[in-house]
């Protein structure tokens, strides 16, 4: 069941399954220059909820981990863009100001896993969401936010899922 307050919404996922449907839910919503902001360990399910975020979207092509290649772009039929970006190998920030962030935002939506490391690079606004393992197959999500389109955001995807389980 999810658990409620103002500014956070967190949720158990019980399966990989569970875990794209709530990114299919999230990706529906999300505009262009819109980014999401990914942290948690390897395996918490970052790019699996990826895979669901890109669906709902609205692309058919395959997510991958982008840890090697830095950035993944996938394209919607109406020629929209989305980009995917790990910075699990990248050092600092300053790394992440060569890979042209303002670009990929002007593009469409950016998703970024392992944010954190590159904090100081990315917008301070965006739509956070910290992911843990808690069995083989449960992992918490916790969603929270800063700035007023985020918020919006939140509000959107809570109600959305909020509804699904009634
Ligand atoms: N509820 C769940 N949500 C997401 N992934 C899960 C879940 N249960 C098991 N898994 C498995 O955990 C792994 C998550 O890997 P991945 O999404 O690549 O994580 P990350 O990108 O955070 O390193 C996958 O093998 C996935 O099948
Ligand atoms: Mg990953």
């Amino acid at each position: 069941m999810p658990i409620l307050d103002a500014n956070t919404f967190e949720l158990i996922s019980r399966s990989p399954d569970q875990t794209r449907r709530i990114g299919m839910r999230l990706g529906e919503l999300l505009l262009p220059s819109d980014i999401i902001c990914l942290t948690g360990d390897l395996g918490a399910g970052k790019t699996t909820l990826v895979q669901g975020i890109a669906r709902g979207w609205g692309t058919s092509d395959v997510v991958t981990s982008p840890t090697f290649v830095l950035v993944n772009n996938y394209r919607r039929p109406d020629g929209v863009q989305m980009n995917h970006l790990d910075a699990y190998r990248l050092e600092s920030a300053l790394e992440a100001e060569d890979l042209d962030l303002d670009r990929m935002l002007a593009e469409g939506p950016l998703l970024v896993e392992w944010a954190e490391r590159i904090k100081a690079a990315l917008p301070e606004e965006c739509l956070a969401v910290s992911m843990a393992w808690v069995s083989d197959e449960h992992r918490r999500l916790v969603f929270s936010f800063k700035g007023d389109r985020f918020h919006r955001l939140l509000d959107q995807l809570r109600n959305g899922i909020v509804m699904s389980f009634a």
